[in-house]
């Protein structure tokens, strides 16, 4: 019997249309390669439809999504819609009615790709990002709209269990890599909060044998990892630092283009979500230039993670060798549109192992 997998793809606004395109086409020429087969289900859930409907997926989107293998998701957001509508109306009740809470966000310096700080040979980060609490929460709001003393809250929301379990997942992942993990904080200025992720982290990582915790303040790291970046390895970082640090960590190594992002439910009890770190990229919508290497190496991600490990390697493969080969699009400096980039790569998945 072959092995079937239903997968939920969302393709999104602006480029994620195009890089999702892209996926979808590789990953079934692999599964005909490999002896697998995936059943798409297109969803046209985006800002088109909020237009319409005033929702960015239905109703019982949630449940629509449940009785799946995995998530494949380009990218939300339109100019003429607010970002935190795309933003709250799709992607983030996902990973939160999905419990993802881990957000893997590795970046290599690939062959064929100049980073953006000269000298740099090579570079090996994995971002373990608690993707479900902390600084994005809906727990706050405005007041005295209108009036000189208008202010606005908003309350981040850290707890033990929350914290515990990415670090673990990192220090597991650190304990794999070189046994050092990094734990961006700012328990300098944030005195409440980031005292208690230091203390959770800390405590976690103790009972991984053969992993150290390096705790460093954010402002530092970043610094560091735009003029150090093969000092560090392995990254447990909160929500929103853990954002801002995959896409500082990418640009290090080329380009934003190229960075993949993994939503997971480690527990497997609800399907993980895979996607590129890029948004919808309004600037360069519609030209047929988007970079779909972190849309490919996401989908490599949710290959392996279906158990496909073959597949997947083919994948990571293909595109590395075309852009070893000088085949890249603008934003790595090269003259390829999307589609030749991906005519490359489909032609290296065909060629015979
Ligand atoms: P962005 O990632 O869309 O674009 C930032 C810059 O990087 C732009 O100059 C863009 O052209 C370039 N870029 C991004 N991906 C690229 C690719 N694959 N190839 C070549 N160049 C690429 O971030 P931005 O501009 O902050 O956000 C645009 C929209 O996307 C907003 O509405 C935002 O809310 C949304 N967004 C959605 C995300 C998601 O769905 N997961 C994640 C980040 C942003
Ligand atoms: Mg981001």
């Amino acid at each position: 019997m072959t092995r079937t997998y239903v997968i939920d793809s969302i393709p999104g606004d602006g480029i994620g249309v195009d890089v999702t395109d892209v996926a979808m086409q590789c990953v079934d020429a692999l599964a005909e390669r490999h002896g697998f087969t995936v059943q798409w289900r297109i969803r046209d859930w985006n800002s088109d439809l909020y237009r319409k409907t005033g929702r960015m997926m239905p109703v019982d989107g949630i449940e629509q999504l449940s009785d799946g293998d995995g998530i494949y998701l380009g990218a939300v957001g339109t100019p003429d819609v607010p970002d935190d509508v795309t933003l709250w109306g799709l992607l983030i009740p996902i990973r939160r009615e999905f419990d993802q809470y881990i957000n893997l966000r590795p970046m290599r310096l690939l062959s064929g790709v100049v980073g953006a700080m000269p000298g740099i040979e090579e570079l090996d980060i994995v971002v373990v990002r608690e993707n479900v609490e902390g600084e994005y929460s809906q727990i706050g709001g405005r007041f005295g709209s209108g009036t000189d003393g208008e202010f606005a809250v908003q309350e981040s929301v850290f707890t033990r269990k929350g914290v515990a379990r990415a670090a673990r997942y990192a220090a597991d992942l650190a304990a794999e890599r070189d046994g050092r993990l990094v734990s961006a904080t700012k328990s300098n200025g944030i005195i409440h909060t980031m005292p208690f992720w230091d203390e959770v982290v800390a405590e976690t990582v103790k009972e991984v044998p053969g992993v150290v915790v390096d705790k460093v303040l954010i402002d530092a790291l970043a610094a560091r990892l735009v003029m150090k970046p093969t000092s560090v390895r392995t990254i447990v970082a909160s929500n929103l630092f853990g954002d801002i640090l995959s896409d500082l960590v990418a640009g290090v190594a080329g380009s934003i283009g190229i960075a993949p992002s993994a939503n997971l439910n480690p527990e497997r009890r609800y399907p993980s979500m895979f996607e590129p770190v890029h948004g919808s990229a309004p600037d360069i919508a519609g030209k047929g230039i988007a970079n779909p290497v972190g849309a490919l190496w996401a989908a490599a991600m949710m290959l392996d993670h279906l158990g496909e490990k073959d597949a997947s390697k083919s994948l990571t493969s293909a595109f590395e060798a075309a852009l070893a080969d000088g085949i890249a699009t603008s934003d790595l400096k090269g003259s390829a549109t999307t589609a030749e980039y991906a005519a490359e790569v489909l032609s290296r998945l065909k060629e015979p192992a």
